[in-house]
């Protein structure tokens, strides 16, 4: 054993030494554009990711999956074998704008039907801006079984990023939350009347890796069922070598909740988020909400005799799972030595204005991201509430709450197929004496699957508008996430947005540009962008269970320009013609 975690030990070492090898070797030739070919076996298989036995979604056996690793301007292609047996697969490479590719977005019912058992689906793009993105399941709920990991695009010849300081390691952090019940229980008590609610996560993974109290489960549980010595449950450990520089890029993946990261006794300078460059400031915790991803400059300058710990917490809902624990490692101390103090608790999990003061700090870096249109050609409202429609809970946009229809939007607009979804265009407003304060007794919301179309390079506004829900004295922080674009964040505000006196205190000078922004209790969010992408693209809520529940929307513009849709792609509800008239034809 103690031979084993030597070895274990110098390979890190060494590992160590070749990642700064290649560091200093690396100016030389011009980096020509590469390809890069994946071959993805999709499998279920049992984990212990947090020492708790659950059939998790694995990559090539690995759950969390593997890290895409690019140069800007290279291609990549993912051939997906879909071994799962009994169910579909679709994968999403969420903040890749998948400009020309549209066919290669992954999002079951929009650009394509989910792929089935036994076949192999071919995505294809391009990583065109260098950056943190990720990629994860877009079928169902079916992200929460662990189908996700991260994408790190780098410069050309990877030359230093234009970040404040330089920074000598660059290090992946994916975090996430993670449940014992799988995606099918849930969406069926989601559905159900009486409604049943999934409840808060059971552990909060780090890298993959958690640890459940097994005791809950009574004292007679069984060892093969959940074992605190299960070492794939070991905590997650960040080696850092005193003195230098890392460079943390953080994605989550949660399928819930919004966490705050932080790592003990060190301050962290955000400098990216979503894949664009930060104005750097210093913070001891991150907000991290699902969907978003920020690289954060990390110095090894404490007391190196020792180790830390790297936490996360759960924020805007009251907690019941308990935090996240990871090991920030001083090399030489060995990775697995406890940090002699107890883990930092984090910010009050109700602590709004914080959260808010955060998002507001999260400014563009001054000369390297455009700045947006001064006005734009079109706003549209959307308020944010519960409703229950034919006695199911679910989420609403100005009451009306979306689905997706059984052929997939982009084949359906190709093929001029008027029937598959709904023609009537989605309200862009909210009356305007509605109370967002008070529990929603809009009774008459409706379900839909009718779309936002956009004029073909236009600028367009989204305001999002909180509200509280079905309960008293409740509103939920809300990751929304647009596919193809990024946004300007143009403000966030507290209330009910005043369209006289806010629009003039919206940042056109700075704003952030990102594809996930949290809409915050009772608040509201404003974005800018440019429908410059043709083609149809999700907008919605990054929480699994909210998106299950009906809180998305569609942006469509430019869908004629797209090229025609491929076999692959078909299958499904009335695109399974098509296959059929081209095989006789
Ligand atoms: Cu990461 Cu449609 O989402
Ligand atoms: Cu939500």
């Amino acid at each position: 054993m103690g031979s084993l975690l030597f070895l274990q030990r110098m390979t890190r070492i060494l590992i160590i030494f070749q990642v700064s090898i290649l560091w200093v070797s690396i100016d030389v030739p011009p980096a020509e554009a590469r390809i890069h070919n994946y071959t993805w076996e999709i499998s279920y298989q049992y984990k212990f990711l947090d020492c708790y036995k659950k059939l998790s979604i694995a990559i090539n056996g690995m759950t969390p999956g593997p890290a895409i690793d690019a140069v800007q301007g290279d291609t990549i292609i993912v051939n997906v074998i879909n071994n799962l047996v009994m169910e579909n697969v679709a994968i999403h490479w969420h903040g890749i704008r998948q400009i020309g590719t549209q066919w290669s977005d992954g999002t079951d019912g929009v650009t394509q039907c989910a792929t089935m058992p036994g076949d192999t689906f071919t995505y294809k793009f391009v990583v065109d801006r260098a950056g943190t993105y990720m990629y994860h399941s877009h079928y169902g709920m079916q992200r929460e079984s662990g189908l996700y990991g991260i994408i790190r695009v780098s410069l050309p010849n990877r030359q230093p990023e234009p970040f404040p300081f330089p920074y000598d390691y660059d290090r992946d952090i994916i975090l996430s939350d993670w449940y014992h019940h799988n995606p099918y229980e849930q969406a069926t008590n989601l559905s159900s009347i009486p409604f049943q609610w999934v409840g808060e996560p059971q552990s909060l993974l780090i890298n993959g890796r958690g640890k459940y109290n097994c005791s809950l489960l009574g004292s007679s549980v069984d060892p093969e069922v959940c074992n605190l010595t299960n070492p794939t449950c070991s905590p997650a450990v960040l080696t850092v070598i005193p003195g230098k520089t890392y460079r943390y890029r953080i994605a989550s993946l949660t399928s819930l909740s919004s966490f705050s990261f932080q790592i003990e006794g060190h301050n962290m300078t955000v400098v990216e988020a979503d894949g664009t460059y930060v104005e750097p400031f210093v913070t001891q915790n991150l907000y991290i909400y699902s969907g978003e991803t920020f690289s954060v400059l990390v110095n090894a300058t404490q007391d190196p005799t020792r180790n830390y710990w790297a936490t996360i917490n759960v924020v805007s809902r009251k907690p019941a799972t308990p935090d996240g624990l990871a090991i920030f490692n001083y090399y030489p101390n060995h990775f697995h030595k406890l940090p002699p103090t107890v883990p930092p608790p984090g910010p009050l999990w109700n602590d709004t204005d914080s959260r808010i003061n955060q998002s507001l700090a999260i400014k563009a870096l001054q000369g390297h991201v455009e700045s947006p249109p001064k006005t734009s050609d079109r706003v549209i409202v959307l308020l944010n509430t519960q409703n229950t429609i034919d006695g199911k809970y679910r989420w609403s946009l100005n009451n009306v709450s979306h689905s997706l229809p059984t052929t997939p939007y982009l084949i359906a607009l190709k093929e001029n197929m008027s029937d598959v979804f709904d023609q009537t265009p989605p309200p862009e407003n909210y009356n305007p004496d509605y109370d967002i304060f008070n529990v929603a007794n809009n009774t008459n919301a409706t379900s839909s699957t009718s779309i936002y179309r956009l004029i073909f390079n236009s600028t367009v506004d989204i305001i999002l508008q909180n509200a509280n829900t079905m309960t008293k004295n409740n509103s939920e922080t809300h990751p929304w996430h647009l596919h193809g674009h990024d946004f300007w964040v143009l403000g966030y505000g507290t209330g009910k947005f005043n369209n006289e006196t806010d629009v003039g205190k919206y940042n056109l000078d700075n704003p952030i540009m990102k594809n996930t922004v949290p809409l915050h209790p009772y608040g509201w969010t404003a974005l800018r962008f440019r429908a410059d992408n043709p083609g149809i693209w999700l907008f919605h809520c990054h929480i699994e269970s909210h998106f299950f529940m009906g809180m998305l929307a569609l942006f469509e513009s430019g869908s004629v320009m797209v090229s025609d849709p491929p076999q692959a792609n078909m299958g499904c509800g009335e695109s399974k013609r098509l296959i059929n008239n081209t095989i006789l034809a």
